[in-house]
């Protein structure tokens, strides 16, 4: 049974649905594909990594690391070593290599504890590699491909698009650090000796193929096989609904349902949730109405989750965009949400030194979910995101 869990990454029976993507997925990785798992800002990506673990095959072990604050390659090859620690039949005989006698103290600390998730181990780990990250990955390589390990891993790397970027940013590394690392990462992924023993899955609210796009970068995911999830259809939007109203003990009739999934327009999960908390609080005996619905969509629902979830759409493109480009994203987003249903992209006014950007840009937004196209027209499939960029738009001096 489903609880309404509101902001936090859902796990167990309170992750509804997304078994024919998580199926979907471990059917692909063993068959030895590596995966770049792609959707819009809180559809729940990290929950479908997370119920990959609670799905996997018998021989597969699923190592789920966040690499969101990694700011240097060292910091993403820390992190994967610091999860390879976790693994018993990897810690086994490690020392008899040369990165396992470094690791050997922290061997002993760590103990028998599969706990390597904190960061004062991935901190210790990484003054261990004392940035040679290079050598580390083809350490890892090498232990891996020795065929002494019983067991196939799934590594997933959440938010190592954002990880990228920074890397790109920074000016001592920039481009051509991302590149190096992206090249060696991508070598790894293509060891055929590795070859549906180690998978890779990586994902992020920002897509990491549209980024390195932008970089010309575009052949080091190539090997990379996308896979889309997207908001909820709205069957199954509505059957989440009902599943909730049953566990809340809180009558929602059909008609309200499907009001409220009318009015998101686009059924991103924790969109739906605040909904439903936001209706239970205006109307707290339960039955509310469709006109309860909709004062509730425009007057509750919208000023909550304005500066808190939707913004997070917003602050996002900071990470994964220069300023500039930032800025001509903003743009585009606010000129949509101002043009009513869909505009035709033709009637968007772009001063020429901005056009180039503008296109990439416009890929960008559409990739990762921000616009819709059809026909040569751009919407914003969000209702609420309309209402957000609209609000933008408004307040703007002229
Ligand atoms: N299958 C699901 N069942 C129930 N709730 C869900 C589900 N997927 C997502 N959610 C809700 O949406 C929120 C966001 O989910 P999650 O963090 O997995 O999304 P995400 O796509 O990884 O987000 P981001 O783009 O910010 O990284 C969760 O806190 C949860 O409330
Ligand atoms: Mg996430």
């Amino acid at each position: 049974m489903v609880r309404n869990i509101l902001g936090q990454v859902v796990r167990g029976a309170d992750c509804f649905g997304r078994d024919k993507e998580v199926a979907d997925i471990w059917d692909r990785v063993q068959r030895g594909e590596h995966i770049l798992l792609l959707g819009p800002r809180r559809t729940g990506k990290t929950s479908v990594m997370l119920k990959l673990e609670e799905a996997q095959p018998k021989e597969w072990k699923t190592l789920y690391r966040n690499v969101e604050a990694g700011r240097t390659p060292s910091d993403i090859v820390a992190e994967m070593v610091a999860a390879l620690l976790s693994v018993d039949q990897y810690r086994e005989g490690l020392e008899k290599f040369s990165l396992g006698r470094k690791f050997k103290s922290l061997l002993d600390k760590v103990g028998k504890s599969t706990e390597t998730d904190s960061a004062t181990i991935v901190g210790e780990v990484k003054s261990i590699l004392a940035n040679d990250w290079k050598t580390t990955l083809a350490e890892i390589q090498g232990r891996l491909e020795s065929g002494k390990i019983p067991v196939k891993i799934l590594f997933i790397l959440d938010e190592l698009p954002i990880a990228a970027s920074k890397i790109l940013k920074d000016k001592k590394q920039g481009k051509a650090g991302l590149e190096e690392f992206m090249d060696a990462f991508r070598a790894m992924r293509q060891r055929s000796d590795l070859a549906q023993k180690v998978g890779f899955l990586i994902g992020g609210s920002v897509g990491l193929d549209a980024m390195l796009a932008r970089q010309g970068m575009s052949a080091l995911t190539n090997d990379m096989n996308p896979m889309p999830i997207h908001p909820w259809e709205e069957e199954t939007a509505l059957d989440f609904l009902k599943c909730l109203s049953e566990h809340e003990d809180y009558p929602l009739p059909l008609d309200t349902r499907k009001a409220m999934v009318m009015l998101v327009g686009q059924c991103v999960p924790s969109h739906l949730q605040f909904f439903f908390s936001e209706l239970r609080t205006l109307v707290p005996d339960g039955n509310p109405t469709q006109d309860h619905a909709k004062d509730c969509f425009t007057n509750a629902l919208f000023p909550r989750i304005e500066s808190s979830l939707l913004s997070h759409y917003d602050t996002r493109m900071d990470d994964a965009l220069t300023e500039p480009e930032a800025a001509i994203a903003r743009m585009l987003m606010r000129t949509v949400a101002q043009a009513g249903d869909a505009i035709p992209i033709a009637d968007i006014k772009i001063a020429s030194e901005n056009r180039s950007t503008a296109e990439d840009m416009l890929d960008f937004l559409i990739k990762d979910g921000y616009l819709k196209e059809k026909n040569g027209a751009l919407s914003i499939p969000s209702s609420l995101l309309k209402l957000y960029w609209a609000q933008k738009a408004r307040r703007r001096f002229s």
